[in-house]
């Protein structure tokens, strides 16, 4: 599928690398090294009982919310075919038993990596190399291996230490007595507009708690958690979640943060594509897959297990650092993973049935005050509002989001690569040759300048599970 190849114009694009003082010039032959090797070894390691579903090709919509709310928890352009118990039961015991995080253990903003490390699929230290993370994403989620691959890439890049090739699910992971994390080396809880945004399904934006993105707002979860319906005991039994209720819920939560969050931003790779998909994650990633619902069925019984909450409507309480994979818990089935496509293309969805959501810029400094930059501005005429669906360009544009919406502030010494893309190509070229991009050049951050939340960067502690 074309969408699928949504990257490798834009690499094109940017290509031609200055080599810098400060970074052994080695760096990008090993992560190209790596990046084969990683790709290579898990191929190798997954099994492939059947040959893989044909995804369809999906043409723009014209009825866009009609689409988004026959969506199946199964994802955009995938079936979730046959129910295999062996296949896709997740073991919570043994290796995988579940234990709450020590103390010098990290845990962040994602309670889909936290519940990981907190049963060992991830390493339980909360830092993990690339290749942890892409086979530990597969073997509990069925996450796409080129999927986990970007994912963790692009963390290594932006806020892991780019020499060791690790990144930390939460805080700052530890120097060595050489200092030798190299980047911002912040983790994801203090990656503000580089991979976590404003707007998120359960986190408090950053500038309204201190910097605190990562920890969960309980009423905030308590207002996602009704949108699946109105059972309010203790199990939750009857509670559904669809991807077209947070869709929905995603424009009530930014609609929120522009009324109270006078650093509200908007417009970077974090904001425009993480964000949303996060809320598209739960239900790709958490849903329960059974012999009766072999599509998947996400009730509150699993919502609040994943999610670390315990209690009713009302009386919920977050336990800190405590997310957990539910027993009797059943993936995605191994023929059917969810890759960086199906990102693409749920997140498009997303903005075509909810076109308030596509929002780029910020408040200014007061609630209420957003003001917004239009699309062909960023882009330099190529790109606006009508053609940003057409063909492969959205996915072209989230990719050039991706390599250039990191504010230059941020980068430290990415400053220097001139930006994430040489470390990043290897990565997603075994997947990307096919794309039909348009020549996007430069994207110009400068137009993100008068918004205060564009340059908000907290720092935090170490540790903060
Ligand atoms: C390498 C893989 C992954 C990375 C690097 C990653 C990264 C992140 C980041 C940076 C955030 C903060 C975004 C925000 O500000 O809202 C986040 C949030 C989130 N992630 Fe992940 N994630 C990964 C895998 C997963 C998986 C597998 C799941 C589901 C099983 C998941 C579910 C979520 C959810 C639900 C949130 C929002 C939490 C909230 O706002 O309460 N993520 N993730």
């Amino acid at each position: 599928m074309k969408l699928l190849y949504a990257f490798t114009a834009a690499v094109t694009v940017v290509s031609g690398f200055p080599v810098i003082d400060n970074l052994p010039p080695d760096v990008h032959l090993r992560a190209a090294e790596l990046a084969t090797r990683t790709l290579k070894n898990l191929e190798a390691q997954a099994v492939h009982p059947h040959q893989p579903v044909k995804r369809q090709s999906l043409p723009l919509p014209s009825d866009a919310l009609g689409l988004s709310r026959a969506e199946t928890n199964c994802g955009p352009s995938i079936p979730c075919p046959y129910f295999n118990e062996e296949e896709q039961k997740i073991s919570v015991e043994g290796e995988y038993a579940y234990a709450s995080p020590a103390p010098d253990q990290i845990r962040g903003p994602c309670p889909g990596l936290n519940a990981a490390a907190n049963h060992g699929y991830l390493p339980r230290s909360g830092v993990a190399t690339i290749e942890e993370t892409v086979s530990g994403l597969n073997k509990l989620y069925n996450m796409g291996l080129e999927l986990g691959a970007a994912l963790a890439a692009y963390a290594v890049i932006i806020d892991g230490d780019l020499l060791g090739g690790t990144w930390s699910i939460g805080g700052p992971q530890q120097t060595d007595a050489l200092g030798s994390i190299l980047g911002n080396g912040q983790g994801l809880s203090y990656s503000h507009n580089s991979y976590e945004g404003d707007g998120s399904i359960g986190r408090n934006d950053a500038y309204t708690n201190n910097g605190d993105a990562h920890s969960l707002n309980i009423e905030k979860f308590e207002a996602v958690y009704a949108v699946g319906g109105n059972d309010t005991s203790e199990d939750g039994f009857d509670q559904r979640y669809t991807i077209d209720k947070f869709r929905s819920r995603y424009q009530e939560v930014q609609e929120h943060s522009i009324a109270t969050n006078p650093y509200y931003f908007t417009g970077a790779f974090s904001t425009v594509v993480v964000v949303p998909a996060a809320y598209n994650f739960v239900i790709n990633f958490m849903s329960n897959h059974s012999e009766a619902e072999p599509s998947g069925y996400l009730d509150g019984y699993n919502f609040k297990k994943f999610f670390g909450v315990t209690g009713s409507p009302g009386s919920f309480v977050w336990n800190k650092g405590q997310e957990r994979v539910p027993e009797n818990w059943y993936k995605r089935p191994t023929i059917s993973p969810y890759g960086l496509a199906d990102v693409a293309l749920d997140v498009g969805i997303g903005y075509l049935a909810y076109p308030n959501t596509l929002r780029f810029g910020g408040n200014t400094g007061s609630v209420n005050s957003f003001t917004g930059v239009a699309v062909s501005d960023l882009t330099g005429g190529v790109l606006d509002a009508k053609n940003l669906f057409e063909g492969d360009n959205f996915a072209c544009f989230a990719f050039v989001l991706l390599q250039q919406g990191i504010p230059d502030f941020l980068k430290g010494p990415l400053a220097d690569i001139n930006n994430a893309t040489s470390f990043l190509k290897p990565f997603l070229s075994p997947i990307l040759d096919k794309l039909e991009c348009p020549e996007l050049g430069d994207f110009d951050q400068s137009l993100f300048n008068d918004f205060p939340g564009y340059k908000y960067s907290p720092t935090g502690p170490a540790t903060n599970y």
